[in-house]
């Protein structure tokens, strides 16, 4: 017990004490991958040629450096913005799923309910252009850090006279004290790799339906230090709920929740 053996295909098979020990602290997340003193104990008991030890040695660092880089992947974070007053309605509803299909994929996910947030619009202070905060006190001052940490941001909203609700465009405007750090005091904002999607519904089946609504996120997007990645836009939905009715677009919404969060 403890020696390496060579299978019958000449394959090194690590000893015992070795498998155990690197199956106990280096591929238990969480925990450390400090050698125990029992790994070197076993290190000193085995009779082993120069060569085999040094394989040996080469293996288990192999081992071990997989399975901490493994153990050590970020769980992204996303960040969905609910622009519907309407809760379980067709915004909400392809939210939902969009944050389920991050999560089917090993993200960690927040909604925020913008109807449900105190959020003032933005009043042309300018305060933020001294030094990157807004002057104004309100639930903005939770969203701001949201904003930043996101390695995802989701903005869903119906079209309400072709563009964004006013509730979701309160948020935007007020991402201008983002706007300040970036373009008017020169500082780096989280990134870059951040990605952003954009969720539209509406009524009517124009062909220019989201065309207001998707600049606005557009530069919403490039404020606040992330990359306009994708889109979801659903035309023809009206009544609370419709959406279950349109079970491609929901489809449609799990998968780029799926996507946003794939390399
Ligand atoms: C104030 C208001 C304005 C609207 N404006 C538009 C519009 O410009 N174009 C459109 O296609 N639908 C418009 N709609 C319809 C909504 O976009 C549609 O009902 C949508 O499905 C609502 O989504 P929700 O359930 O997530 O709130 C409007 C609805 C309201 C209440």
């Amino acid at each position: 017990m403890g020696h390496s053996k060579r299978s019958k295909h000449g394959k090194l098979q690590l000893p015992v004490a070795y498998d155990s020990w690197i199956t106990r602290t280096a591929c238990n997340k969480g925990r450390g991958s400090k050698p125990s003193p029992l790994f070197f104990r076993h290190m000193q008991v085995q009779n082993l040629s120069k060569t085999e030890a040094a394989e040996q040695f080469i293996i288990a660092l192999l081992v071990v450096y997989f399975c901490t880089v493994q153990s050590e992947v970020p769980v992204l974070k996303v960040l969905g913005i609910m622009g519907s007053p309407r809760i379980k309605g067709n915004t909400d509803l392809l939210l939902e799923e969009a944050l389920k299909g991050a999560r089917d994929k090993g993200a960690e996910t927040e909604k925020i309910v913008v109807d449900k947030l105190k959020i003032a619009p933005c009043k042309e202070y300018l305060g933020c252009f001294k030094d990157g905060n807004c002057v104004i006190r309100d639930d903005m001052d939770t969203v701001y850090p949201k904003l930043l940490n996101a390695d995802v941001v989701i903005i869903a909203s119906p079209m309400f006279f072709y563009g964004l609700t006013a509730q979701a465009k309160a948020l935007v405007d007020r991402s201008q004290a983002l706007w300040a750090r970036k373009h008017i005091l020169k500082q780096n904002l989280p990134g870059p790799g951040r990605k952003g999607a954009f969720i539209g519904v509406g009524a009517t089946k124009g062909k220019r339906l989201f065309e207001g609504a998707t600049l606005t996120v557009k530069y919403f997007f490039e404020a606040i230090g992330v990359e306009y990645a994708d889109e979801l836009l659903v035309r023809g939905v009206d009544a609370r709920g419709e959406i279950k009715q349109h079970a491609a677009a929901l489809t449609d919404a799990l998968e780029l929740g799926k996507r946003l969060v794939q390399k």
